[in-house]
C-alpha cells in the first residue's frame, strides 16, 4: 500500500531520531522474532528467547531497550543488573506468563517436595527465584534431561511440558497454563494447508498442541526455524508460529515459499512495540524494568544454570 508523503516523512524521523539517540546513549535494541518488521529492521541483534538472554548478558551496551514482552526485558535484568533495561511500552506483556504466581508454585512444590522445578523463561522473575532452573524453547528437554531428579514440576506451559515428555522418562508434572496464540493453531487447518501445498514442510513451534506436534515435519524455537529453513532441500514451508517470523524468513530465503495456518496467529502484546513507542523509549529513558534485588539473585541462579547447560 502507498503510503501518505507526511507519513514516510514522519517515519523517516523517527528512524534518524532512533539512531542518534541509540549513539548518544550506547543502547543497543534487542528484538524478538515475533516483533514488527520496521522493529526487527533496525534492531542490533535479533533473536529468541534463548538468543536475546545470551546477548543480554554480554552486551557493553550502557542500556538495552528490549522490544518483546515484559518478561523478556525482566530476563535481562536480572541477568545484567547495572545496566538500564526499557521496555518500550509498559503493558507488553505475555499472558501465559501471568498464568503462573507465587502461591500457586509454592502449592504444588508443596504437593511434590521430591520434584525439581522446570520453569519455561515465559515467565515471572518471581516465579523463576522459585524455580530451579528456567529453560527455553530452544533447550527445554536438554535442560529437563540434565536434571538430576526423577520427578519434574514443568510450569507454565502446559504444552511444552507435554513436548518435552516425548523425549524423557521422567514424571513430568505439567502447570495448566498455554500460549493463546498458538493453540490458535489447529491441526485440521495445518492438513488443509498442507493439502493445498503438498511438497511444503510444517515447520511448529513446541507451544503448539500436542495434535499439531504430531503432524510436523520439524518442531523447534523461532530462531531453530531459520536454521531449519536455511538449511532444508525444501522449497516450501508452512509455518506453525507467530506471523512476525516471516519478515527475516523471506528476506533470508527469497527463493524459498512461506504459508501461514492462519493470517491470524498474531500475538497482540509482541506487536504493540511500534517505532513510536520505541523513540519515546529511549527519549523519556522508559519504562525502566528492575527486579527487587533478593528476587534477582534467586531467579538469576535459576537463568544460570539453563545457560550453563545450554
Ligand atoms: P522463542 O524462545 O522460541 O522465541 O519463543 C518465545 C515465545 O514467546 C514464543 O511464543
Ligand atoms: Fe506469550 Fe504466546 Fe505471545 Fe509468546 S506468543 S509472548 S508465549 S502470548
Amino acid at each position: 500500500m502507498q503510503q501518505h508523503p507526511d507519513y514516510q516523512r514522519y517515519i523517516g524521523a523517527l528512524k534518524d531520531e532512533i539512531a542518534a539517540l541509540r549513539k548518544e546513549r550506547n543502547a543497543v535494541i534487542l528484538a524478538h522474532n515475533y516483533q514488527r518488521d520496521e522493529i526487527q529492521e533496525l534492531a542490533d541483534f535479533c533473536g529468541d528467547s534463548l538468543g536475546l538472554s545470551k546477548q543480554a548478558a554480554k552486551t557493553d551496551a550502557d542500556v538495552i531497550v528490549f522490544c518483546g514482552v515484559h518478561f523478556m526485558a525482566e530476563s535481562a535484568a536480572i541477568l545484567s543488573p547495572r545496566k538500564t533495561v526499557l521496555l518500550p511500552v509498559e503493558e507488553a506483556g505475555c499472558p501465559m506468563a501471568d498464568m503462573i504466581d507465587v502461591p500457586r508454585l509454592r502449592e504444588l512444590k508443596q504437593q511434590h517436595p521430591d520434584a525439581t522445578v522446570v520453569t519455561y523463561v515465559n515467565s515471572s522473575a518471581a516465579i523463576k527465584a522459585e524455580s530451579d532452573v528456567c529453560c527455553t524453547s530452544a533447550n527445554a528437554v536438554k535442560v529437563v534431561k540434565s536434571v538430576d531428579a526423577k520427578k519434574i514440576i514443568f510450569t507454565p506451559d502446559k504444552n511444552l511440558a507435554l513436548y518435552v515428555s516425548r523425549f524423557t522418562d521422567k514424571e513430568i508434572i505439567a502447570y495448566e497454563g498455554f500460549c493463546p496464540t498458538h493453540i490458535l493453531i489447529h491441526a485440521d487447518a495445518v492438513k488443509r494447508v498442507k493439502a493445498e501445498h503438498p511438497k511444503a514442510l510444517f515447520v511448529a513451534h513446541p507451544e503448539c498442541l500436542p495434535d499439531v506436534i504430531d503432524i510436523a515435519d520439524y518442531v523447534c524455537s523461532t530462531s531453530g526455524m531459520y536454521e531449519f529453513v536455511k538449511n532444508s532441500d525444501a522449497s516450501e514451508f508452512i509455518i506453525g508460529t507467530e506471523s512476525g517470523i516471516l519478515y527475516r524468513l523471506r528476506k533470508e530465503n527469497p527463493q524459498k515459499k512461506f504459508y501461514l495456518v492462519s493470517k491470524h496467529i498474531i500475538c497482540p502484546n509482541m506487536k504493540m512495540t511500534t517505532l513510536d513507542w520505541l523513540a519515546q523509549s529511549l527519549r523519556y529513558m522508559r519504562f525502566k524494568v528492575e527486579v527487587p534485588e533478593d528476587i534477582r539473585v534467586k531467579a538469576k541462579k535459576s537463568l544460570d544454570r539453563m545457560l550453563e547447560v545450554s
